[in-house]
C-alpha cells in the first residue's frame, strides 16, 4: 500500500538525523529502547499480573524471571527467546491437584466418568467358548481399565488429567488411546496431549495384558479434533481458570485465517499500522511493537488488521541475511490469538475494503504521528484508523505509540500471545523421549566465549574439563543430561559422556525433517514451499526443553562468574 507517501515531520527541536551518523542514531535508538523497555516492563508486568486476590501471586519472582530473560542486551540483537503469555499465567494449582491416580482407576469411578454416556457393563472374566480367538475389543471397559493402569504405572513423572476412550489401532491386537497430562514438576500453565498405540495380548485363561506401549504420538487413531472453543477466552471470568483456557500442546492446530462476513464487514471498525522501522529487527522488538498495536486496537475496541508475513532478522537465519516472508504462525499461536482477540489478515482486509469502501462510504482516518495518542483516537468514527510510520528511526517504531502518558492506559495484552503449539509439540516430543526425567544445562559459548575482553572466563569455564568438575557437584552421575547450547560443534562436549547420557537438539532432527508432522504442516501453511527450521525456532525449542529439566544449570551464575552482558554488567542483568 503506497497510498500515503508523506513522511513524518520531525518534532521541533528534535535531534536532526543529518547532524548525526546513522550509527550514532541507531545507538541512541537502542539505548532509549533499552531503558524504556526495562521501565515499562516492570510496570506492564505488575499491571498485567496484579491480582491481589490470588494467593499464588508472587510479583517479585515474576519480574525477576522476566527481566533476566529480556535484559536490555536482549534487545540489542541477542538471540535469546522472549517469554510469552503462557509463561506468566497465574496458575490455579487446584486445577492441577485433581489428577488421576492408580487408585482412582482401580476404584473404577473414573471409568464411568471417562466413558461418559456409555454404561459400564459388568466384566466377566470367564473364558467362554470362542472368546480367546476374538480380536481385542478396544471399547471393552476392561481393556480401557487395563490401558489406563498400565499408562499411569509406566509414566511416573507425569500427572494424568483425562483419558479418552480407546479406539481400534492398526490391527486386531492394538488399541489407541489419548490422554491429557502435565509433567509432575512442571511450572508452566500448559496441558499436553499424548496418544499412543498399545499392543495387547490375551492369554490362555482369557486374561488381558499390555505387551507394549508405543512412542509419543503413535496412537493416531485416538487423535481427535478439539471441539471449537471460539470465544472462550473473552467470556471466561478472569479469576476462573478452566482447563480449556490453558494451552494444550499436542492437539491438532487449526490456525486458518479468520474472515469477516460480507454483510458485517462494513459495520466493523478497524485499526492498521503501516510502514515503520520495526521490520527485520529482533523477535523481541517485533513483539514489543506488535503487542503495542494489539493493545491499542483493544483499547479502541477495533479489529487489528495485521500483517502475518514477518521478516526474520539475520540474527536468526542461516543465510545471515534478513529473510522476508516468514509466517507469524511459524512462531506464535495464531489460533489462540484469533479466538481471543479480534484480528484480521491484511490481504483479506484490503480485498474486502476494495469491495465495500465506495459502496458503503467507508472512511479512513490517517494518523501519521505517533504522538497522536490512542486516547485522542477514541472519538474517531471512521471505519479504519491507519497509523502510518515514517522512515526515520527510532521515531518510526510502532511501540512509540505506547510510550508516555499512554503507558498507563494502554496495556500490552501479553496473555494473547502464546508460542507456536507446533514448536511446543516438538518440545513435548523431546521431553517425552527423555521420559520427562532429565536434568539440563544451558551452555552459552559462541561469540561470547571468543571475546576474552568482555567475558574473560567464559571460554575456560565452559570447557569440557571444567564442566565435568562443576556439573559433578550439581548433577548426579548417570543422569540424562540435555545440553542447550549455541556451540555449533557439540563434539566439544564429548568428554561429558563418561559421566552423563548427553543429549542435544540435533539428535531429534526427525521431529522437523521431511517426514515430520511439523514439516508437512508448515509446508501447507507456506503454500507448499518447505519451511526451514530456522535459528529462532531452534533457540525456542532448545530453551523450552532446557526449562523442563528437573535440575537446571545456567551458564551465568551457575557455571561462570562472568556477567551475561559483559564485564561489570552483573548488577544490571542478573539479580
Ligand atoms: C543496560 O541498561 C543499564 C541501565 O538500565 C545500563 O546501565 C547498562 O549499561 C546496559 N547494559 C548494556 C550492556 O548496555
Ligand atoms: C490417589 O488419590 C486418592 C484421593 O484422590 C488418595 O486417597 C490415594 O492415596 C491416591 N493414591 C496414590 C497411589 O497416590
Ligand atoms: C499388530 O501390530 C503390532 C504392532 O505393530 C504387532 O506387534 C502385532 O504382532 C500385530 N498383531 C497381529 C495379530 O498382527
Ligand atoms: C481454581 O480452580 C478450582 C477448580 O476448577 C475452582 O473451584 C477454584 O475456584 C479456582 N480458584 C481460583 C483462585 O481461581
Ligand atoms: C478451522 O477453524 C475455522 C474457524 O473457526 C473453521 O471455519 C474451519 O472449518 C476450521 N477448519 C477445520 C479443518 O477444522
Ligand atoms: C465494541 O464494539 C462492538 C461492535 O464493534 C460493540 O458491540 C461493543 O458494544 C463495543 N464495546 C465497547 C466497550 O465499546
Amino acid at each position: 500500500m503506497k497510498m500515503f507517501g508523506r513522511s513524518v515531520p520531525l518534532r521541533p527541536g528534535a535531534l536532526r538525523p543529518e547532524n548525526l551518523g546513522q550509527h550514532a542514531l541507531a545507538m541512541i535508538g537502542n539505548l532509549c529502547f533499552s531503558l524504556f523497555v526495562i521501565g515499562v516492563l516492570i510496570f506492564t508486568i505488575i499491571a498485567a499480573t496484579y491480582e491481589p486476590e490470588d494467593p499464588l501471586f508472587r510479583p517479585s519472582t515474576k519480574i525477576t524471571t522476566f527481566l533476566t530473560s529480556t535484559s536490555n542486551a536482549t534487545f540489542k540483537s541477542d538471540d535469546s527467546v522472549v517469554k510469552t503469555g503462557e509463561d506468566f499465567m497465574p496458575v490455579n494449582q487446584t486445577l492441577f491437584e485433581s489428577f488421576i491416580n492408580v487408585t482412582d482407576v482401580e476404584n473404577s469411578n473414573l471409568v464411568v466418568e471417562a466413558v461418559g454416556e456409555e454404561a459400564v457393563t459388568a466384566v466377566s472374566n470367564e473364558c467362554e467358548g470362542g472368546r480367546l480367538s476374538q480380536p481385542i475389543d478396544c471399547r471393552d471397559p476392561e481393556v480401557f481399565h487395563l490401558m489406563m493402569k498400565a499408562t499411569i504405572e509406566q509414566f511416573k513423572d507425569i500427572h494424568f488429567y483425562k483419558f479418552g476412550k480407546p479406539v481400534a489401532g492398526l490391527n486386531e491386537s492394538t488399541c489407541d488411546m489419548a490422554w491429557r497430562f502435565r509433567p509432575k514438576e512442571g511450572k508452566a500453565a500448559a496441558f499436553y496431549k499424548d496418544y499412543r498405540r498399545f499392543v495387547i495380548s490375551r492369554s490362555e485363561d482369557c486374561s488381558l495384558s499390555i505387551v507394549s506401549i508405543g512412542e509419543y504420538h503413535t496412537g493416531i487413531n485416538a487423535r481427535k479434533k478439539k471441539k471449537n472453543q471460539k470465544g472462550f477466552e473473552k467470556k471466561a471470568n478472569k479469576n476462573e481458570q478452566s482447563p480449556d483456557s490453558l494451552p494444550v500442546v499436542g492437539e491438532i492446530v487449526n490456525d486458518t485465517l479468520p474472515f469477516v462476513d460480507e454483510s458485517s464487514f462494513s459495520q466493523g471498525k478497524y485499526l492498521i499500522y503501516v510502514g515503520g522501522g520495526d521490520r527485520c529487527k529482533s523477535m523481541n522488538h517485533y513483539l514489543w511493537s506488535f503487542l503495542c498495536a494489539l493493545g491499542e486496537a483493544q483499547y479502541l475496541n477495533r479489529t487489528l488488521v495485521m500483517d502475518l508475513s514477518i521478516c526474520l532478522s539475520k540474527i536468526y537465519t542461516s543465510s545471515n541475511q534478513d529473510e522476508e516472508g516468514k509466517d507469524f504462525r511459524f512462531y506464535f499461536d495464531f489460533e489462540h490469538l484469533r479466538e481471543s482477540a479480534s484480528v484480521l489478515d491484511q490481504d483479506q482486509f484490503w480485498a474486502d475494503w476494495e469491495k465495500w469502501h465506495k459502496k458503503d462510504k467507508l472512511s479512513l482516518y490517517l494518523a501519521e504521528d505517533f504522538r497522536i495518542t490512542p486516547m485522542k483516537l477514541l472519538d474517531i468514527k471512521d471505519s479504519l484508523i491507519m497509523r502510518k510510520f515514517g522512515s526515520v528511526e527510532p521515531d518510526n517504531y510502532w511501540y512509540r505509540v505506547c510510550e508516555g502518558e499512554t503507558e498507563s492506559i494502554v496495556q500490552r495484552p501479553w496473555h494473547l500471545l502464546w508460542k507456536s503449539r507446533r514448536l511446543m509439540d516438538i518440545v513435548s516430543a523431546i521431553t517425552a523421549k527423555l521420559n520427562w526425567d532429565y536434568d539440563s544445562v544451558h551452555i552459552v559459548r559462541g561469540e561470547k566465549a571468543k571475546n576474552k575482553e568482555q567475558w574473560p572466563n567464559l571460554d575456560s569455564d565452559t570447557s569440557p574439563d571444567t564442566l565435568i568438575a562443576t556439573l559433578g557437584n550439581k548433577i548426579e552421575e548417570g543422569r540424562n543430561l540435555y545440553i542447550a547450547t549455541n556451540e555449533p560443534d557439540t563434539t566439544l562436549f564429548d568428554p561429558l559422556k563418561d559421566k552423563y547420557s548427553t543429549h542435544f537438539l540435533d539428535e531429534y532432527k526427525e521431529l522437523w525433517d521431511e517426514n515430520s508432522e511439523w514439516y508437512s504442516e508448515t509446508t501447507k501453511l507456506n503454500k507448499g514451499v518447505p519451511v526451514e527450521f530456522d535459528g529462532y525456532m531452534r533457540v525456542s525449542v532448545d530453551t523450552e526443553v532446557f526449562l523442563r529439566g528437573k535440575k537446571q544449570v545456567e551458564t551465568f551464575n551457575d557455571l561462570t562468574n562472568d556477567c551475561k552482558d559483559g564485564v561489570n554488567t552483573c548488577s544490571a542483568s542478573s539479580s
